[in-house]
């Protein structure tokens, strides 16, 4: 069992012990300069000590404008240097390679949660959000271009065996590679070539001091938006970035602003037919990800040729040990997350939608803060899979009344 799963695979100049990987999450736990803290290693170490192949961290911020929150995590200024160093050697220590995830929130963000102007390519409104964009000028996006390349070559210094560039979920790249968020009619924005130039500069800047071979990117298959991009459209960013050795690319879909029809999609499985199909665009390895809740279904979608690799986020939010229980032959000792069996159930992890932006989860195996106080949770194993069934059944009758087939 696990054949495909418990295989290494060479990613750039990594061996990676097997197919696994945590999806890029951020939990919210910086400091509020934005530094690591004891929190941070805790939670990315513990996922490498149960036998992650590859561990990421999510949405590390290479401006002070970029950050989703006030405890977001930042790159790029010296004093974050030590703070990276010792966080991707505590996950490398325990046999997971470490990749980290680059990005600028751009015109998603939200002041109110980061105190911070909302800047993008263009005017742009979040509907859920309602503030609008302010239009950054030429000076100010040359001035980011130099922000992510600081933030790569400080990613690099700190040991990070991959530096995944954020390009998806609607964030700053994407909007300025998408028409329907990039309105600009100066260099970058218009004609593909202008809507790519961000990327390529920022590329041909790093390229000018270092050849790196641990660039990765976080691309979108669909934005489920006439005006917005999917695979075809993104084929020649794919080419160009297969050009520039870039060494992994994880798929995920949807914008903000669809973000209900993005969690439609992942929950009917389309997320792992778009890694299937970039797979047949490149060489370069794909991870499939998006709603996996089991080794099983990995194994099945490595078989599949839809990845090389498998992504899970709320899997291991819900229980870090999911990987070594399953290749231990403890499958039957997993707890579930509760929104993968009913989409909507539970959004406690998604600090963002919380009151007071902490991040959390309900399960009983779920990692716990190392400074918070621990009330005893009911660790009944039974209780919890008879939880997971009551959803399941509500989620049968739902899907059963609406008529579809
Ligand atoms: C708490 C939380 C934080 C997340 N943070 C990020 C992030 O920083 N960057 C990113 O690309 N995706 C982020 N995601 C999305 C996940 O990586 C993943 O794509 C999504 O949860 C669907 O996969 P899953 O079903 O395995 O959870 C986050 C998800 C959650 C639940
Ligand atoms: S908090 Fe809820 S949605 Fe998030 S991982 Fe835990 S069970 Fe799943």
């Amino acid at each position: 069992m696990f054949k495909i799963v418990n295989s290494p695979i060479k990613i750039g100049n990594q061996i990676i012990r097997n197919r696994t990987v945590s999806s890029p999450v951020s939990i919210n736990k910086a400091n509020e300069n934005g530094e690591v803290t004891d929190n941070i290693i805790s939670f990315f170490s513990n996922l490498s000590k149960n036998n992650l192949g590859m561990v990421t961290i999510g949405a590390v911020s290479v401006s002070e404008e970029g950050t989703d929150t006030k405890n977001g995590m930042r790159i790029g200024e010296d004093r974050y240097l030590e703070g990276l160093k010792n966080l991707a050697s505590e996950i490398k220590k325990y046999g997971a390679k470490s990749s980290i995830q680059l990005f600028h929130v751009g015109a998603q963000g939200n002041s109110h949660l980061s105190n911070k102007r909302v800047v993008g390519p263009s005017k742009y409104i979040v509907p859920d959000i309602g503030i609008e964009a302010q239009v950054l000028t030429i000076d100010e996006i040359k001035k980011i271009e130099d922000e992510f390349v600081k933030g790569i070559i400080q990613a690099n210094e700190a040991g990070f065996d991959f530096i995944e560039i954020h390009m998806a979920h609607g964030y700053l790249l994407h909007e300025f590679l998408s028409p329907h968020m990039n309105k600009r009619e100066d260099e970058y924005g218009g004609s593909e070539n202008n809507r790519l130039r961000i990327v390529k500069n920022i590329i041909g800047k790093i390229n000018k001091i270092k050849k790196l071979n641990n660039l990765a990117a976080r691309l979108t298959a669909d934005d489920f938006h006439e005006d917005g991009l999917n695979l075809k459209k993104i084929n020649n960013l794919i080419k160009y970035l297969d050009e520039n050795n870039f060494c992994y690319y994880s798929v995920t879909a949807g914008i903000y602003e669809t973000a209900k029809q993005k969690y439609i999609h992942m929950k009917e499985g389309t997320y792992w037919e778009y890694s299937g199909e970039l797979k047949k665009m490149t060489k370069t390895p794909v991870i499939a990800q998006g709603n996996i809740t089991s080794l099983r279904e990995g194994e099945d979608i490595l078989l599949k040729k839809q990845g090389d690799m498998f992504g899970m986020a709320q899997s291991l939010i819900a229980d870090p040990e999911i990987v070594s229980k399953s290749l231990n032959g403890k499958e039957d000792q997993v707890y579930n997350c509760l929104a993968h069996v009913k989409v909507g159930s539970c959004h406690r992890c998604r600090y963002v939608k919380r009151e007071d932006h902490n991040f959390d989860c309900v399960t009983p195996s779920a990692w716990r803060p190392i400074d918070s106080v621990k009330t005893e949770r009911k660790k009944d194993l039974d209780f919890w899979k008879q939880t997971i069934e009551t959803l399941r059944i509500q989620e049968e009758n739902k899907f059963k009344n609406s008529g579809r087939k």
